[in-house]
């Protein structure tokens, strides 16, 4: 294969790591469990308000915000404060008057966890941008298990240091931690970052660290690729 055109490859890889929602939860069974919210609230961009408010691009926006609502939210939900994230909406789902007690929410709960995740992924996607939140969470939680580690996600060995230097300088560990590619793919990568992406050379004796390191802990046998 020609070489820019591999390197070009190896960008879209990169990319398409980066833009896939990789989020926990099936969409298609969350938009049938809306069915049990679609009497007070309409989901789709610009829809009116019901009894509810709409929930377009609700996950991940503030809490009581929706302009056309405001004058009907109960007290209880204008104080409740924060972000909708995945977690709150767990709870709220899960019995909205346990979880706030004065709301004005009149629906009793989602016993069933998997349908409790599914409706959040659902929602998720009717937004202009929907949060990658499994990929966020999974970080938190790979970085707990290498707690002793300070290199984020990155299996803590000799050379760790340097490559998440270098590599957070323009991108996510993540960006190591994702990929698998065999020594001759990481050491063209680098060259391409050098080149296209305007990241510094790596010199001597850091960038023999970073090549072992990543071909030794990322090869193409993906020996630490997060499973699925
Ligand atoms: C019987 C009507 C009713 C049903 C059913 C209902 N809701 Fe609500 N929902 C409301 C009302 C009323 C509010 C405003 C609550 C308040 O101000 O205390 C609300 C508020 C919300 C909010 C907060 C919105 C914001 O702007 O912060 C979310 C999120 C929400 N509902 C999601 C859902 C989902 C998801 C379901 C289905 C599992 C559901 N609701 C079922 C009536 C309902």
């Amino acid at each position: 294969m020609p070489r820019v055109f591999r390197q070009h490859l190896l960008f879209a890889v990169l990319l398409i790591l980066f833009t896939l929602p990789a989020n926990a939860g099936d969409i298609a069974a969350g938009e049938k469990h809306f069915k049990r919210c679609a009497s007070c609230h309409t989901v789709e961009r610009g829809g009116p308000a019901k009894i509810g408010p709409n929930l377009w691009g609700i996950v991940g926006a503030p809490v009581a915000v929706n302009e056309a609502y405001a004058k009907k939210y109960s007290k209880a939900m204008k104080s409740h404060g924060g972000i909708w994230l995945p977690e709150r909406f767990d709870a709220f789902f899960k019995r909205p008057k346990a979880e706030l007690k004065k709301t004005k929410m009149s629906f009793a709960g989602l016993k069933k966890d998997a349908a409790r995740t599914d409706l959040i992924a659902f929602l998720n996607a009717q937004s202009d941008n929907p949060l990658n939140y499994t990929a966020e969470m999974e970080g938190a939680v790979e970085a707990q298990q290498h707690e002793e580690s300070e290199f984020g996600v990155l299996i803590a060995e000799r050379g760790a240091e340097e490559t998440f230097i270098y590599y957070t300088a323009c991108h996510s560990e993540r960006i190591v931690a994702q990929q698998g590619l065999t020594r001759k793919d990481w050491i063209e990568l680098l060259e391409w970052m050098v080149d296209e992406q305007e990241m510094d050379v790596i010199e001597e004796p850091d960038y023999t660290l970073v090549v072992e390191y990543l071909a030794r802990n990322y090869g193409i046998d993906r020996p630490n690729f997060p499973a699925n």
